[in-house]
């Protein structure tokens, strides 16, 4: 439709799905309502049917998301934390590792990968994301370039990437990817400042219109940092703000709400608070703000995992599943499903399959918490520790 026909609807329109629909004015309006009834066109372009499918698919019974999106940077991280240099054949054979992980597509929807993966293959010289695609996991991209200082804030930052994003979109998906992934982040020590959460906002709605403009369902990621000795009530507080204002603008830009999905923080005290909440806490805090704030016409909340420990992590998840949710609500990790599978790997080829066994084993428990069914019991030690790092930057 012409941007001008649209925008006269625009005071009473609404999306449906897969089409028109209709409906008739309230009594009062200009219009009577026995005599008219009104069809309107959805606003979005050729992708709406498969972008809602798209999430459908990754929003499915018993499965979440494995984030394997870090930059070559956090990679290096990750490696030199069991004492490997940051080649890029150290990258790929660690990526190797996870993404050929046998029968990880029972439990894992989707993969979220680094540009340079999605072109990459194994050594055997098989596209990842045909490996993806053979295991039924969709493949998924970073797109956001990052994380700069925000002048004229509180010591914030905002995040870059929104040039050239239509054009490089589009490449992402003739290259097989179907969703897309903006991390921008929120500090509660810094503030927030309104400045800063106004930015993180526009800038996750304007990359969410243009991702589906280009058929990638974007995963809208606002990452409340868990920084901060703050009580719970006030992550709360910030929470609320931050996805009001993320929602205010999604609806501004016309963003399709069936074809997005959601990487919120749970709700917790901050990582330096003097007493840490029990799970149920967690879940009760974070659904009541989900539900404040969340429309039901969203498919799927895919949390991220911020440094809790592997178990924390789903424990958390299993509470939230306790009974039935409006939306989907299942994990987007990356440290709290790598952890162990790192420290199983140790480098070695020999440790490939103990490693993918380990990958399995956390992928299963955040599939069972994803149905509410989880028990802690069997967890390793390793599984439990912690992975808080103070200003920890992606
Ligand atoms: P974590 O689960 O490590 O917090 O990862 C978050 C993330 O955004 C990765 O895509």
């Amino acid at each position: 439709m012409a941007c001008a026909s649209f925008a006269k609807l625009n005071a009473a329109s609404f999306y449906s799905i897969g089409g028109h629909k209709s409906f008739t004015q309230r009594p009062g309006s200009s219009t009577s309502l026995a005599t008219r009834t009104v069809s309107l066109p959805i606003r979005a372009g050729s992708f709406t049917d498969e972008l809602i499918q798209t999430a459908k698919t990754i929003a499915s019974p018993g499965r979440g998301i494995l984030a394997i999106d870090e930059s070559n940077a956090t990679c290096g991280k990750r490696l030199s934390s069991i004492g490997l240099d940051n080649t890029e054949p150290n990258c790929q054979a660690y990526r190797q590792l996870l993404l050929t992980t046998p029968g990880l597509g029972e439990y894992i929807s989707g993969a979220i990968l680094f540009e340079e993966t999605l072109y990459q293959s194994t050594t055997d010289g098989k596209k990842f994301v045909d490996v993806l695609r053979d295991q039924k996991i969709v493949p998924g991209i970073k797109v956001d370039k990052g994380l700069v200082p925000l002048p004229g804030s509180n010591n914030e930052s905002w995040c870059q990437g929104l040039d050239g994003l239509a054009s490089r979109s589009a490449e992402y998906y003739k290259h097989g990817a179907r969703f897309a992934k903006w991390r921008t982040v929120v500090s509660i020590p810094c503030g927030p400042s309104a400045l800063a959460v106004k930015e993180a906002a526009w800038g996750l709605a304007r990359y969410a219109s243009i991702s589906q403009d280009n058929g990638l369902v974007p995963i809208v990621e606002p990452e409340i940092l868990l920084d901060g000795d703050h009580p719970i009530e006030r992550t709360l507080e910030v929470a609320e703000k931050v996805w009001a204002e993320v929602f205010y603008y999604l609806a501004e830009n016309n963003v399709i709400f069936e074809g997005i999905l959601l990487k919120p923080s749970m709700v917790t005290p901050g990582a330096e608070h003097k007493q840490k909440a029990s799970p149920d806490t967690i879940a009760k805090y974070t659904l009541t703000m989900l539900k404040r704030r969340v429309p039901p016409a969203v498919p799927g909340i895919m949390f991220l995992s911020g440094g809790q420990s592997e178990v924390e992590a789903t424990l958390n998840l299993n509470a939230m599943n306790q009974s039935p949710n409006p939306w989907h609500v299942s994990f987007s990790y990356a440290r709290a499903l790598q952890n162990t599978v790192l420290k199983t790997w140790q480098g070695r080829l020999e440790n490939v399959e103990a490693a993918q066994k380990a990958l399995l084993v956390r992928a299963k428990a955040n599939s069972l918490a994803q149905l509410g069914k989880y028990s802690a019991e069997d967890e390793s030690e390793e599984a439990k520790r912690g992975m808080f790092v103070k200003g920890y930057t992606y």
